[in-house]
């Protein structure tokens, strides 16, 4: 089995607080601390291989050579992995989502953790989990998450520079009775029309709302916490949905406006409240997209599916549990 060529697999995770700005773009380091689960659906499988006769890295993406920008983010996540073992070789790597691509599904998370094991392996990099999880932000903040199986908090780590990105990586989050289940609502599966990276930075510099909801993140979070520790699904459900619109909130204020959420967004969100009102706890998070998931006890999953479908006809449900970490597959290789 040659040692340079090596295979990932990651899961997605959605956050329960979200991050949403970054403090320093070049190093992603993000603004603000974040909570998620990782999913136990639509894995991202990726293999690198050193290809040290070949005078380029290669690189595609479900078969497809890539080009423009999702070619541009993965060998420059090459160069930093060529930086960190000092070897010169290019790499040769293969991607396959199972999850639609940039569609505000967590491709991006699944994706880097698993460039991130797959490509420490290949370049001979021995690195920890919390090691792990730091390389993988610097493809994609969320991807730190998705490297820890389960609950996970993603710190923002404090000062800049270095330092900040040492601090600045996931820590899986111990709370083993807590086990929903997320009725993900595909709304819409196509490309979003702004980028998550180019949204934020314009949320940043110039919405109004974004100071006040990043300075409201930090008692999310330890409300998150607390009520994860409780178990208290109802508790998290309602944290989890205002910290979600706060942050949508803040990209409705920006100049332009950003606005990920559609008329089946909010379909599925009058779904969301009907179902409250008829005694089913089911509570609703939005990412950089138009699709919802919702949380909710397993037992309830069938209907809540149900009850999205019918407030959004046309829109297809998937039911995710709490998933696994991002590791090699043994033997593939
Ligand atoms: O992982 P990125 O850089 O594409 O940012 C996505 C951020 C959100 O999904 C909207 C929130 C989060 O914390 O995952």
């Amino acid at each position: 089995m040659p040692s340079d060529r090596r295979t990932a697999v990651a899961h997605p995770n959605i956050a329960l607080i979200k991050y949403w700005g970054k403090r320093d773009e070049r190093l992603a380091v993000p603004n603000v601390d974040s909570l998620s689960m990782t999913l136990d659906v639509f894995p991202t499988t990726t293999t690198v291989r050193l290809d040290p006769a070949s005078g380029t890295d290669g690189v595609t993406l479900d078969g497809t050579p890539a080009a423009g920008e999702p070619r541009r983010r993965v060998v420059a996540f090459l160069d930093l992995l060529r930086e960190l073992s000092g070897r010169a070789e290019p790499a040769a790597v293969d991607t396959r989502n199972t999850v639609p691509t940039g569609a505000g599904l967590a491709s991006s998370a699944s994706g880097f953790a698993a460039l991130a094991v797959a490509g420490a392996a290949a370049y001979g990099l021995d690195l920890d989990p919390t090691a792990l999880s730091r390389l993988a932000r610097r493809g994609s903040v969320s991807a730190a998450r998705s490297i820890f199986a389960a609950f996970a908090v993603c710190h923002a780590g404090r000062g800049s520079g270095a330092a900040a990105d040492l601090g600045s990586h996931a820590e899986p989050l111990d709370v083993p009775e807590f086990d929903p289940a997320l009725v993900i609502a595909l709304v819409d599966t196509g490309p979003k029309t702004v980028s998550s990276r180019a949204a934020m930075r314009r949320t940043v510099a110039t919405s109004p709302l974004y100071g006040a909801w990043a300075a409201s993140a930090g008692a999310d979070l330890a409300d998150m916490r607390a009520a994860l520790r409780r178990g208290d699904l109802a508790a998290v459900g309602e944290i989890a949905e205002r910290n979600s619109l706060g942050m949508h909130a803040t990209m409705l204020a920006a100049r332009p406006a950003v606005r990920y959420l559609s008329p089946a967004t909010l379909a599925v969100l009058d779904g969301v409240l009907r179902l409250r009102r008829d005694g089913v706890p089911a509570y609703a998070t939005m990412d950089a997209g138009p699709n919802v998931k919702v949380l909710c006890h397993p037992r309830d999953a069938a209907r809540v599916g149900a009850a999205v479908r019918e407030a959004a006809p046309g829109c297809a449900t998937v039911t995710a549990r709490r998933g696994p970490g991002a590791r090699l597959t043994a033997g593939a290789d």
